[in-house]
């Protein structure tokens, strides 16, 4: 969909403020994760995109830079706009923005039942399922994908 602008914004800048209203809304209102557990520092430290559409905040995501990788987290999609691309594209905007910044291994940990929309990215789960946030994920990333599968 051509009328959706992906953007980097500052933390605690007014888009990103909309982004972490629309976490809460996803996060905490639809899918019951604890409040408590919701923000945390690297909020602070984070590179945060927006999908914006129709005028408002309506999809959203963080990056983490730590040494081993780039962690891609708190990927929301507000449930009106879902099912038209958003996420992907807001991954793929995020990817390509660390990877000019000359990072290039991507992390993270999805909820089980999105396994297979982080696959079709060209992310692979290892390690066991643990639970966070009251529900069932699993590590994923994108390199080392052959050994990442061994240790499964
Ligand atoms: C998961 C979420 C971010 C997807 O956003 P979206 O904009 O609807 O996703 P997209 O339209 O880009 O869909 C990308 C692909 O994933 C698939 N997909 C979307 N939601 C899915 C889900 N809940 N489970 C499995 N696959 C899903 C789509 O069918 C699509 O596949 P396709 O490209 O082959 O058609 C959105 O449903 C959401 O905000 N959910 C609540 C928060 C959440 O669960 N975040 C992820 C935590 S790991």
């Amino acid at each position: 969909m051509s009328d959706i602008v992906i953007l980097p914004v500052p933390p605690f800048s007014l888009l990103c403020n909309a982004a972490f209203a629309l976490r809460r809304e996803v996060f905490v209102w639809e899918q019951k994760v604890p409040e408590a557990e919701e923000h945390d520092n690297y909020d602070m430290t984070a590179t945060h995109f927006v999908a914006i559409g129709e005028g408002e905040v309506v999809g959203t995501l963080r990056l983490i830079d730590l040494p081993e990788h780039v962690k891609i987290g708190r990927v929301a999609v507000r449930q009106a706009f879902r099912g038209r691309g958003i996420a992907r594209r807001m991954i793929a905007a995020a990817m390509a923005h660390a990877r000019q910044a000359g990072r290039d291994r991507f992390y993270l940990t999805a909820q089980s039942d999105k396994l297979g929309f982080y696959e079709s990215l060209g992310f692979v789960a290892f390690g066991p399922e643990f639970i966070d946030g009251g529900m069932p994920h699993r590590a994923m990333r994108d390199y080392d994908r052959d050994s990442a599968v061994l240790v499964d």
